[in-house]
């Protein structure tokens, strides 16, 4: 776990650097709505939109708790905040990611909606059938523990309650090309297969509603991200703020992992029986 953290945590100084990138953008912090960070605050593939699709599959509204497990920098729990007015708890290994989150969501208006504590998505310490919906976005693929994790959803969540899971799978077409952006080799990469999915989320106890496959969006969109910043430069800050140069690699990767179906991308929305 702490190689995971490592891995995620750079030399310090996050806030920082995210806060003077934007100043030397001109942006203006107190104007910020959640949506201008996304292209440093949605570190998944598929950034807002996939967010936008939680917030439709979780169907909560105002007044709702949601729990976020590994929550990074919180640009899906601001996206949820925003559009539906719940208040979401965010749980990460990472403190600083915690950090970077808070401050975030203090420049967008959104603290009164969120809040990140450091912690394990496998044991968060909320009590039992606390919480009205739950999410958890691109972190399983660190997770060895699987049951562990999907145990631990289904034990906060109230009965009823949806729980969405947007995880990099392993596909079909061999190992993964590293590194990536969730790991520098195989020794903190733990993907499961479709089929694996398809065992551990009942087991776990729930009903699964639904299973997308969105790997030839995620192709797209790895793409169609490469192919912009080649022809207008960068956004004012990007992934590469703490996953450093080798942000470059990581992407040519993802392409090249989706492209020969080594790895796929897949929402699953399921419900805590009533
Ligand atoms: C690729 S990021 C995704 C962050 C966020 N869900 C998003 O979509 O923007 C993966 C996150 O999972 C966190 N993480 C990995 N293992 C974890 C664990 N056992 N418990 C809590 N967080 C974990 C990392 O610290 C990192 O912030």
């Amino acid at each position: 776990m702490d190689q995971v953290s490592r891995f995620y945590g750079g030399p310090g100084g996050l806030v920082a650097a995210i806060s003077s990138a934007l100043d030397s953008a001109g942006l203006d912090r107190t104007q910020l709505r959640p949506a201008d960070l996304a292209p440093v605050d949605e570190f998944h593939i598929r950034g807002r939109a996939a967010s936008l699709e939680i917030v439709e599959a979780l169907g909560l509204g105002a007044g709702s708790h949601v729990l976020d497990l590994g929550s990074g920098l919180g640009g899906p729990a601001r996206t949820l905040a925003e559009l539906t007015g719940c208040t979401i708890t965010g749980v990460d290994l990472t403190p600083e990611f915690c950090e970077v989150a808070t401050a975030l969501s203090e420049w967008t208006g959104m603290a009164a909606h969120t809040r990140f504590r450091v912690g394990d998505a496998t044991a968060t310490g909320l009590p039992d059938g606390s919480v009205d919906g739950a999410l958890t976005v691109h972190v399983a693929m660190n997770i060895s523990d699987k049951p562990a994790l999907y145990a631990e959803a289904f034990r906060v969540l109230r009965p009823g309650g949806r729980f969405v899971v947007y995880d990099v799978l392993q596909g079909e077409g061999g190992d993964v090309h590293y590194p990536v952006p969730w790991a520098h080799d195989s020794s903190t990469s733990f993907l499961a297969t479709l089929d694996d999915m398809r065992e551990l989320l009942p087991a776990a106890g729930f009903d699964v509603l639904s299973e997308v496959d969105s790997s030839d969006e995620s192709l797209v969109w790895f793409r169609q991200m490469r192919a912009r910043i080649e022809r207008d430069g960068p956004p004012p800050v990007t992934f590469a703020a703490f996953l450093g140069d080798a942000f470059g690699q990581m992407a040519a990767n993802q392409v090249a992992n989706l492209a020969e179906r080594r790895i796929r991308t897949v929402m699953y929305t399921c419900s805590r029986p009533l």
